[in-house]
């Protein structure tokens, strides 16, 4: 069984900065004939703001013809502690009423595949307890099956004992949690998106993919501290038979470069103005 990964495709019809690459992406997917996608979060470039961005995206992705499974990023449904787009119940509200659960198992060939919202972590919502114990819970219920993970922000980048590294990877204390989760339950697979870069690696018998966005690099403008991995656009393919998974980043042909160092104003503005004027009449639309 096959099932393709894609993730980080920054989606918006006001914003079209990365939308030549979503054609390719479509096509290289049809080509692929998966049984499942999996999107590993930021389908949009600001669904946490603008609800005009979700709706286009799920349609973007509905008109792919494959079933998907999607877990949000932080620009789909907002981050913890996030000083103006805060995740909260609204934004996950939206997210579902357009893409779906927000968290999810599908029970392939022999694996246990499991999404679950990276956003919620550290958050202190109550959504991030109850998703907690949902884990737990469908980690002990896998009858047999290896599991596999789905997330939008990775756990760690260089090494799972490393401090607080801000926006980039989950916080020492909900990460400590779940690699005590990973290493208990034997997780095969934990695959994720969010830095824009494609690594693949092990570290304690689980493998560790972080697949590249089909949208854009991140370059030295954003500040991001050093880590591993590439800089390259693509997605990542899965192949499931007979108790193995199989898996392998893709440069997926006809895909465009696009830094968003070049574009970071005009997309992201850090101009809380022109944030609003972004988001004004699109909201409810
Ligand atoms: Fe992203
Ligand atoms: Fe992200």
């Amino acid at each position: 069984m096959r099932i393709i990964q894609i993730s980080d495709t920054h989606l918006s019809p006001g914003k079209a900065h990365f939308a030549d690459n979503w054609a390719p992406l479509a096509r290289w997917i049809a080509e692929q004939c998966p049984a499942l996608v999996i999107h590993t979060g930021d389908v949009t470039v600001d669904g946490a703001g603008v609800e005009e961005d979700m709706r286009y995206s799920a349609e973007l992705m509905r008109g792919l013809g494959v079933r998907f499974c999607a877990v949000p990023g932080n620009h789909d449904v907002g981050d913890a502690g996030h000083n103006h787009q805060r995740v909260s119940d609204e934004r996950l509200q939206r997210w579902r009423t357009h893409f779906g659960p927000d968290r999810w198992i599908e029970d392939v060939e022999d694996y246990r595949l499991i999404g679950f919202d990276a956003m919620l972590l550290g958050s202190g919502e109550p959504e991030e307890a109850l998703q907690a114990d949902w884990l737990d819970a469908v980690m002990k219920d896998a009858n047999g099956r290896r599991t596999a993970w789905f997330l939008h922000r990775p756990l760690f980048l260089d090494g799972p004992d490393e401090g607080d590294t801000g926006y980039w990877s989950v916080k020492p204390e909900p990460r400590s949690r779940l690699l005590d989760l990973v290493k208990r339950r034997s997780v095969a697979l934990v695959a994720s998106g969010h830095l824009h870069k494609a690594h693949d690696f092990r570290h304690d018998g689980t493998r560790y993919i972080w697949a590249p966005s089909s949208a854009f690099l991140v370059g030295p403008a954003m500040k991001a501290p050093p880590m591993p991995g590439e800089d390259r656009l693509g997605a990542v393919v899965y192949d499931l038979e007979a108790g193995t998974i199989k898996a392998k980043i893709i440069q997926v042909p006809g895909l465009s470069l696009h830094w968003l160092d070049d574009v970071a104003e005009e997309v992201y503005p850090r101009d809380p103005d022109k944030r609003a004027v972004a988001s004004l009449g699109l909201r409810n639309r």
